[in-house]
């Protein structure tokens, strides 16, 4: 433990303070190539923090919160011939919990979210 608590005691410290950051953003143009090479740590770690806290914030890329989680890839097939009435309604927004089928749920998603997501109407001609 004490070697951990003098290499960021002394050793980043010494490192960070000896950090050749020039004083306005031209003074960039006169670092040398030592200086660049000496900077690289210090440059690559800003930009790992940065990049973690990217990947912290962002905003979730999943589409399908709840159905069926378990699965690897939801898929649901109905035969067009089972239909029992005139017009059905399939979800795509995945909030459904009468899932594959639209329980309304999207009007809610779409006013948490600023999304526009509807159902597929699927009718039958008669
Ligand atoms: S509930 Fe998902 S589209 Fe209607």
């Amino acid at each position: 433990m004490e070697a951990l608590s003098s290499l960021i005691k002394v050793s980043l410290a010494n490192y960070i303070q000896n950090l050749p950051i020039p004083d306005s953003f031209f003074g960039i143009l006169s670092l040398s190539i030592k200086d660049w090479l000496y900077m690289t740590p210090f440059i690559g770690g800003i930009g790992y923090v940065g990049f973690l806290t990217y990947r912290l914030l962002r905003p979730s890329q999943i589409c399908n919160p709840s159905v069926n989680k378990a699965s690897k890839k939801v898929v649901d097939i109905i035969d067009i011939e089972d239909m029992t009435s005139d017009k059905v309604s399939y979800c795509r927004c995945w909030r459904s919990k009468k899932f594959p089928l639209c329980d309304g749920s999207h009007n809610k998603h779409n006013e948490d979210t600023g999304d526009n997501a509807g159902p597929l109407v699927i009718k039958k001609n008669s």
